[in-house]
């Protein structure tokens, strides 16, 4: 049923490029990192997208593809009979939580953009900045009526199930955001005071690092690939058989990680230089970045194409978690699309109200959603990989589009042995730390 969303099979990479590129790269991780003392935080960051991240995205990516259907039809079609399929019912429940604050985020950037196109970013000091972002976060009214219009343009798309044109445009606006943000870069690096920014972002201080720290790098490096939720199981089954997938999945995970890293080069060299705290939570972004449009030439037109592309990047994200919630009640509830699309919109409305009025929720939704949820999704399809669907189907899955022999075996062994063990550890440990804490 799911099946018309995307024409072209090619697209199916870009898409996934798409769900993974957004809020989570240039709002959550600089804010997190912040949080978590810099640079060792980073370096854990990289050990887990590349060595546990990639391999639950290359998992997912397989079994999707070799079910072809979307995340809950695939795991009852590959483990008929079985409980399997609960990950798919969490998956759902997943995309509600990370939807309802997204939501309120990706209103925000909306509403950043409409504040750069009337000018009232241009000529404020970084105090001012601060001080209308927590106007902004604090007035429950404006984030609901900017995450209705966000989610309204969502619940369009996926309704239609024109994601297919949407992918099209993003393929031409992503490269440019990229630009733009190096761009960025470049005046950020040459900010007064820049080189602490970009120390605290670098030099790795391990006294730093708390241990909830590195379960956090963990939920991050998940939230950002999109993982542990089913959206690239689904995407997986639109991918072409004559793809290959390892190749795919390492460009989505280097793309993602360059936009991460690259927002943070901006971010944290314009706190330094403005005397903005790194650590000050989800408003990062918001009160660091706007004070470098008005230290370059063109300030006003480049902030509001950021903003712009900014919130195509949240569109493409919103839309592959809307879509997960949406081709689960038209696959298997019968619902069509239209009415299934509205109904969930409203729902995820009415909890990302909950969020605008209470940020302890908000908090709530986004911990729960990206550390526990996500990691503890992600165990078990790791875990399904070798156990049900076996070593020679995802062999074939990888091998037949060229990838090497000796690729595939280190691949498996760390998808057999390592991954659940690094998950299943960071979780118990924390579990057992808050129990006791
Ligand atoms: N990866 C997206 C981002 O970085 C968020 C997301 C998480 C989307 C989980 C789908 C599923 O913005």
């Amino acid at each position: 049923m799911a099946r018309e969303v995307f024409n072209s099979k090619m697209g199916a990479i870009a898409a996934a490029a798409g769900s993974a590129v957004g809020l989570g790269n240039i709002w959550r991780f600089p804010y997190v990192l912040g949080e978590n003392g810099g640079g060792a935080f980073l370096f854990v960051y990289i050990l887990f997208t590349f060595l546990i991240a990639v391999p639950i995205l290359l998992s997912e990516l397989a079994i999707g593809r070799r079910a072809g259907k979307p995340v809950l039809g695939a795991f009852k079609a590959l483990a008929p009979g079985t409980k399997w399929h609960l990950i798919g019912y969490s998956g759902v429940f997943c995309a509600f939580l990370i939807l309802s604050f997204y939501a309120i985020v990706s209103g925000w950037t909306l509403l950043y953009a409409y504040r750069a196109v009337v000018g009232e970013l241009a000529a404020i000091s970084p105090d001012e900045m601060t001080t209308l972002y927590n106007h902004t976060s604090s007035d429950p009214v404006v984030s609901i009526i900017w995450m209705f219009a966000f989610i309204g343009l969502t619940a369009f798309v996926v309704m239609r199930g024109v994601q297919d044109g949407i992918e099209k445009y993003s393929k031409i606006l992503m490269p440019m955001l990229l630009l733009l943000i190096v761009l960025l870069c470049i005046r950020a690096l040459t900010l007064p005071g820049a080189l602490d920014g970009l120390a605290f972002l670098l030099k790795p201080d391990f006294s730093k690092l708390t241990f909830t720290g590195i379960f956090e790098a963990l939920g991050q490096a998940f939230f950002s690939l999109s993982i542990g939720m089913g959206t690239m199981t689904t995407y997986g089954s639109y991918i072409s058989r004559k793809q290959n997938l390892v190749s795919g999945g390492f460009s989505i995970a280097g793309l993602d990680f360059m936009i991460a890293f690259l927002a943070a080069v901006i971010i944290f060299p314009c706190a330094f230089s403005f005397g903005i705290s790194p650590g000050q939570g989800p408003g990062l972004v918001f009160v660091t970045l706007p004070n470098i449009f008005n230290q370059i030439f063109m300030g006003r037109a480049v902030s509001i194409v950021f903003f712009v592309l900014l919130s195509v990047a949240a569109l493409t994200s919103t839309i592959s978690l809307l879509e997960v919630v949406v081709s689960f009640l038209v696959s298997e509830r019968g619902f069509r699309r239209k009415p299934a699309s509205l109904l969930v919109a409203g729902l995820i409305g009415l909890l990302g109200c909950l969020c605008a009025f209470s940020s302890t929720i908000f908090s709530l939704f986004d911990n729960i959603s990206a550390n526990i949820l996500l990691p503890g999704g992600a165990l078990f399809i790791v875990l399904f990989i070798p156990h049900v669907l076996g070593k020679e189907a995802f062999r074939s899955e990888l091998e037949a589009c060229g990838t090497r022999q000796r690729v595939f075996g280190v691949l498996y062994f760390v998808i057999k042995y390592i991954v659940p063990v690094a998950i299943g550890g960071v979780l118990i440990y924390q579990i057992v730390n808050w129990l006791i804490g």
